[in-house]
């Protein structure tokens, strides 16, 4: 019941700032992610898939300067177990040495990074970097009650394709109603069943970018659920001191407050 107040709530306020997403920025849809709200947790399953969509697509053409590969294994991330993530290690691009030699990426090195023509730009924390919600008018309310956006703008950047391409100066570009200004550098990246999901899921358009958006989201903040289980718990920990004080309160003062007036 409260919780269906809230939900309409939150749908009225919505609807209230829906109608400034039109002013020239991209169009940037609400995901509702799992991970979402003050009791959110990643779904491991979905970072596992996430990462698969990474690695088997994105990473042709992006890198992850920022991303230690063992943290794959870490709680409250992909939770792969540790042969699987030092074989996952040695099976990316091979580090390049001074002097030209390369040696096995091991699980202990950072993700690859891409450079070079037709590269896109580091996804370590691109979740972080933009920002899909502003306003209405400057106020910033819409992140307030939704986040900043950031893995609802990968989503949409994925799902915004019009089919719409035009060279410029040798380079193609495709619209995409998410991406500022309209025309984006990056082909088409994902269609339905682009990649096989290992634990059966369906691999259609949306769900891809959703599995994706949510990797990205761990990559950047990997502390996310320690962060709000530490926030809940300064929050119990507050009401129990309230609580205290009230009582060493009520106690400090009895003798005064309970004597009769002469
Ligand atoms: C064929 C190469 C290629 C592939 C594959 C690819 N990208 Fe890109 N990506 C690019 C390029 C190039 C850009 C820069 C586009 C621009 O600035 O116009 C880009 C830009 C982006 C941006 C926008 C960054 C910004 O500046 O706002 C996001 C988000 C993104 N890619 C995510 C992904 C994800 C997620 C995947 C995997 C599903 C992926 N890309 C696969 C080449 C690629």
């Amino acid at each position: 019941m409260f919780r269906k107040i809230a939900l309409s709530a939150v749908s009225a306020l919505g609807l209230m700032t829906g109608a400034a997403f039109a002013a020239g920025e991209g169009r940037i849809e609400d995901v509702s992610f799992v991970w979402e709200g003050p009791f959110g947790v990643f779904d491991q399953h979905q970072l596992q898939r996430g990462l698969q969509v990474f690695t088997e697509v994105c990473s042709g053409c992006h890198g992850m300067k920022f991303v230690p590969i063992r943290t794959l294994s870490d709680d409250g991330g992909p939770g792969l177990p540790a042969d699987q993530v030092r074989a996952y290690a040695a099976s990316l691009d091979e580090v390049d040495l001074p002097g030209g030699e390369t040696r096995p990426r091991e699980w202990t090195d950072m993700f690859p990074t891409r450079s070079g023509e037709g590269m896109g730009p580091d996804l370590s924390l691109m979740a972080k970097a933009r920002a899909g919600f502003h306003g209405p008018y400057g106020t910033g309310i819409n992140q307030l009650m939704r986040g900043i956006g950031g893995p609802e703008y990968i989503v949409s950047i994925l799902n915004g394709y019009t089919g719409e391409t035009k060279e410029e100066a040798g380079t193609t570009f495709y619209e995409n109603h998410a991406f500022p200004g309209g025309w984006i550098a990056m082909p088409p990246p994902l269609s339905d069943d682009a990649v096989t999901y290992q634990d059966g899921h369906p691999a259609t358009l949306h769900n891809m970018s959703e599995d994706v958006a949510s990797f990205l989201m761990w990559t950047a903040e990997p502390k996310l659920m320690a962060r709000k289980h530490m926030g809940f718990m300064a929050v119990l920990f507050l009401i129990g001191l309230s609580a205290l004080l009230y009582l060493t309160n009520k106690r400090l003062w009895a003798g005064v407050k309970g004597r009769k007036h002469a």
